[in-house]
């Protein structure tokens, strides 16, 4: 694992970003994994302001996301389809056609699951995962006990992260109940993971993470056996990591 310790949220995105258009720019066909929630944000703005300002195109991507709320529609401003087209997809011109979404609004959730897996493996798997991580320590929506043989599933929020969540909609009672997530499994998949991590809340999660036991309590604990993991955080997020080597 490859840490890069930065100053703040600002300076992660800005890294972010510049590794997803590195990636872009080498590759222009790249699979690029995405996220929602309020981490990857500056990093979307930051890919937003450099292809408006130096071109980078994504004609050629596909992107796949991780998750979705079930029951949401993309029309639905609280859909993470929304959050991408709104944050990302329009602004930097990705096809739509090649932009991929769980569909929450599927009558049959379980067969929805597999069809995205199958969307999945038919573009050839992640080139590039960007992932955020819950203070509980989830990646996508899968929450402390999933197994780390999970593929995409349909999971139930856990009340901390339904409370966590519950900032972008008006009361934690309209916050979904369930999402369809890529599983664990699928997510491990990626060629390439970039973990954005910021804040002091997320610090001692991302402690555990990186030198916690690995443990299916701990979701992103199974990231230590990724081969090719970067981590960006910040000085908030690495504090406890770096209290502790102090203390070695
Ligand atoms: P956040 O969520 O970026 O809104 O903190 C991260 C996550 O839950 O994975």
């Amino acid at each position: 694992m490859k840490i890069i310790e930065v100053q703040n949220y600002d300076q992660m995105s800005q890294q972010a970003a510049k590794i997803i258009i590195e990636t872009v720019q080498d590759r222009p066909q790249t699979v690029l994994g995405l996220a929602t929630g309020g981490t990857p944000l500056g990093t979307y703005t930051y890919l937003v302001r450099d292809h408006q300002l130096n071109g980078t195109s994504y004609k050629q991507v596909h992107t796949v996301n991780l998750d979705e709320y079930v029951g949401k529609a993309p029309s639905d401003e609280q859909s993470y389809s929304y959050y991408m087209n709104k944050h990302l997809f329009e602004p930097a011109n990705i096809p739509k056609t090649q932009t991929y979404l769980p569909n929450g609004l599927a009558a049959n959730l379980e067969e929805e699951a597999e069809r995205y897996t199958h969307t999945l493996q038919s573009l050839g798997g992640v080139d590039l995962q960007l992932l955020g991580i819950g203070k509980n320590g989830h990646i996508g929506f899968n929450e402390p006990g999933t197994s780390f043989d999970s593929e995409t599933h349909v999971v139930q929020l856990t009340p901390s992260t339904r409370q966590a969540n519950a900032k972008y909609f008006s009361s934690e009672s309209e916050v979904p109940t369930q999402a369809i997530t890529l599983g664990i499994a699928t997510i491990m998949k990626a060629k390439r993971i970039l973990l954005i991590v910021s804040g002091i809340e997320k610090a001692e999660i991302l402690y555990q993470c990186l030198y916690g036991q690995i443990d299916e309590q701990i979701p992103a604990s199974i990231l230590q056996k990724h081969p090719h993991v970067t981590i960006i955080a910040d000085q908030e997020a690495l504090s406890v990591v770096n209290q502790k080597a102090e203390a070695h």
